[in-house]
């Protein structure tokens, strides 16, 4: 892969920008410029269709786009395919935990947000990072590699009781107690897993016979539950919710997609939220047919969307 192709596919990408855009569209002729924040940049499949669409109309040329993402390479490769809006200031990437983006929605007025959660197809093809049991790699799995603990220092320190409880609640993984009594068992004998493969094989080691040949591979529900505690995924979405979404001008949007029951549950919860939203999705918008052909990974992407209210 060249340092600027991207295999990401962006899902939900048509309804997101017509929703986005539509507080823009209210706003008067002569009202300041606006800002639109993707959260997620990842390949910037959702911030170019929103380049294309403030470029496509005169009436909303004027507004910008700031993208963040945690991973430096994510942002460093599309610094490179989106110089030329960067250099016309239609664009503004930066590296930046979304949990942190309070105060640049506090020096701008946001009208739209999108956080399009998880990890993209880029990095779950990145071997370095360690995030797919389909190849060999490190027990790394950081989104931003530069930060916080890789998952086999997590599994150096975290207790048996808590490495059961990760495995329950963020995969939802049935031998929970026997996948995390089997990984505490290689700790104390000082053979831990040190690769992918390595946690395959134990993983399928602590899962009874009968059920190592489900419909999905019997290591998936431990790798994301892994990759969920590496990352903070449900702290650092609660900062999203509690104290970034909430500074979106009145009137602005959110939209948010997530991959998860708990997530979902999360963002639901908070655009029931009636003194700040107005949730415009009483259920989750999901992908089409048509949708689900081209891009498998859409099957469990759950879009929720609301308006900030006046007060
Ligand atoms: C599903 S991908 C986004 C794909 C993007 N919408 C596109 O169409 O190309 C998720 C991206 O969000 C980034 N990400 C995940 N959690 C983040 C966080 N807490 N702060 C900033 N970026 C995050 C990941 O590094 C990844 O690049």
């Amino acid at each position: 892969m060249s340092s600027s192709e991207v295999k990401h596919v962006p899902i939900l990408k048509d309804v997101i920008v017509q929703s986005l855009i539509e507080p823009f569209k209210l706003l008067s002729s002569d009202a300041p410029s606006c800002w639109l924040v993707d959260c997620t940049f990842g390949g910037g499949g959702h911030t170019g269709a929103f380049l294309k669409a403030f470029e496509d109309s005169t009436e909303f040329r004027r507004h910008s786009i700031l993208a963040l993402d945690q991973d430096p390479e994510a942002v460093e490769r599309g610094k490179i395919r989106f110089k030329d809006a960067i250099a016309a200031g239609r664009l503004e990437i930066l590296q930046r935990n979304f949990s942190e983006a309070g105060e640049l929605l506090e020096q701008r007025p946001v009208l739209g947000l999108l956080a399009d959660l998880g990890f993209s197809s880029d990095q779950l093809e990145d071997r370095n990072r360690g995030l797919s049991f389909q190849w060999e790699g490190p027990l790394d799995m950081r989104l931003n590699p530069t930060q916080g603990r890789s998952c086999l220092e997590l599994l150096k320190q975290v207790s048996e009781f808590e490495l059961e409880q990760i495995l329950r609640e963020f995969g939802e993984e049935r031998f929970s107690k026997r996948i995390a009594a089997f990984l505490v068992e290689s700790r104390r004998r000082g053979e831990l897993p040190k690769t992918t493969k390595g946690l395959v094989d134990l993983v399928v080691r602590a899962t009874p016979h009968h059920a190592r040949h489900g419909k999905i591979h019997v290591a998936t529900r431990t790798f994301q539950a892994l990759r969920i505690a590496v990352n903070e995924e449900m702290e650092v979405l609660d900062r999203l919710l509690d104290s970034v979404i909430p500074r979106i001008r009145p009137g602005g949007r959110a939209a948010v997609i997530s991959f998860h029951s708990l997530e979902d549950r999360k963002v639901k919860n908070q655009f029931k939220n009636q003194d700040l939203f107005r949730a415009l999705t009483k259920k989750p918008i999901e992908a089409n047919d048509e949708e689900l052909s081209v891009n498998p990974r859409s099957r469990s992407a759950k879009l929720r969307i609301a308006e900030r209210l006046v007060g």
